[in-house]
């Protein structure tokens, strides 16, 4: 029996693996999936209540690594995965994504002469000052199996020098979960709950330092939620970072006077993915969400001056805007009541993507 790692530790991580689980249930005869937590996202609604919606086991080993400076957080993922490889011995570890837990379990992995795994490769902000964008580089320069989920990044690994042979354009497993889920949704009560109906609001997401670490900048986000909530309501799910954040900077009295903007706790993946389907717009700085709307046909306003994920841009849902106040508000009007929205879905983001990357690791492994 083979054993096959794959290490999860942040919100994002997670629709990303819980596809590959289910595809290597063809190989069980074979191959032992085994999923490591590394506890970079702890709270409840970051991290257990998407393992309930996304049917996903709960992990073999939880490392319990929780927040830190960036150093200290990698550094406490490699010791103790370092422990977990050591006890299992495993023929293959899979990375996904782009946070700390992903670069930190990919160097304890090749540091052990391991074979890696890297899926959602080769996608570059061109930023290096983004945290993601180092720890992309970094864990696909090491990695021996790099999965990618658009041409962007087949073209991005060719051209930093990485052999063809080693890449696999095999679509996105993030959409292989929402596919899964759209099944699901008749199960969320969320538009009831917030007393929502279709289209009459606009959902935003932002966590991002550059975005929320100022008090500046954050302030400029709730202007911009009272032009917005004269149109329409406002769902705004905060991230932890953010809602401390809102609390540091004294904005939670500014937020409670308008009463078209919803605030909610973090959501889980259904209710998100329900809210994200039924909405106007969405306004974001996340990355996958980039993705997760340009599926699903929803116009969306990216406040980054970069991003990882061209094919969003290129096929039109996506629109980057530089987070300046003009130049958001005004690309919110063109699109709040634009419903001649391009909708077309990339290549191979067909549902299928995990199950082509179990085949090729199962052919790999013998
Ligand atoms: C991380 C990822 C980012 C991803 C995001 C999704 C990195 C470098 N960044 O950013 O790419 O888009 O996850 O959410 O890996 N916190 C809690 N509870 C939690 C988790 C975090 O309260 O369950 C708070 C802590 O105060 C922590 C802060 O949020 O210091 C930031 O968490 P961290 O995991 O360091 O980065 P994110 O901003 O979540």
């Amino acid at each position: 029996m083979k054993k096959v790692v794959s290490v999860v530790g942040a919100r994002p991580n997670f629709m990303k693996i819980a596809p590959i689980d289910r595809a290597f249930k063809a190989y069980s005869d074979e191959i032992e999936h085994i999923i490591v937590h590394t506890g970079q996202h702890y709270d409840y609604q970051m991290s257990e209540a998407f393992f309930q919606d996304l049917q996903m086991p709960s992990p073999n080993f939880f490392l319990g690594v929780g927040s830190g400076s960036h150093a200290e957080q990698t550094a406490k993922v490699m010791t103790a995965f370092e422990e977990v490889c050591q006890k299992v011995k495993p023929d293959l570890v899979i990375v996904p994504g782009d946070v700390n837990s992903t670069m930190a379990a990919a160097i304890t992995t090749k540091k052990l002469s391991l074979p890696l795994a890297h899926i959602e490769a080769g996608l570059r902000s061109g930023d290096r000052t983004m945290p993601e964008e180092i720890n992309r580089i970094v864990t696909d320069v090491i990695a021996d199996l790099l999965f990618v989920t658009e041409k962007s990044g087949y073209e991005n690994l060719i051209a930093e020098g990485i052999p063809s042979y080693k890449i696999h354009f095999v679509g996105n497993t993030m959409i292989d979960s929402l596919i899964f889920a759209s099944e699901q949704l008749n199960k969320s009560k969320i538009l009831q709950t917030l007393q929502l109906s279709e289209c009459s609001y606009v959902l935003i997401t932002l966590h991002r330092p550059t975005n929320v670490d100022s008090a500046e900048m954050l302030s400029m986000f709730f202007d911009i939620f009272n032009y917005i909530s004269s149109r329409k309501k406002i769902v705004f799910p905060v991230h932890p970072r953010t809602r401390k954040n809102i609390t540091d900077f004294g904005l939670d009295e500014i937020a409670g006077q308008n009463k078209n903007l919803i605030l909610t706790e973090p959501l889980g993946y259904i209710d998100f993915l329900n809210l994200m389907k039924n909405s106007s717009l969405v306004i974001t700085d996340s990355g996958g969400i980039q993705e997760e709307t340009t599926f699903l046909g929803v116009p969306c306003i990216t406040t980054r001056t970069t991003t990882e994920r061209p094919i969003t841009v290129e096929i039109g849902t996506n629109t980057l805007v530089h987070p300046e106040k003009e130049a958001i508000l005004k690309t919110i009007y063109e699109k709040i009541d634009n419903s001649s929205n391009p909708h077309q879905i990339p290549k191979l983001w067909d549902g299928k993507a995990s199950k082509r990357i179990a085949e090729i690791i199962y052919n790999y492994l013998r």
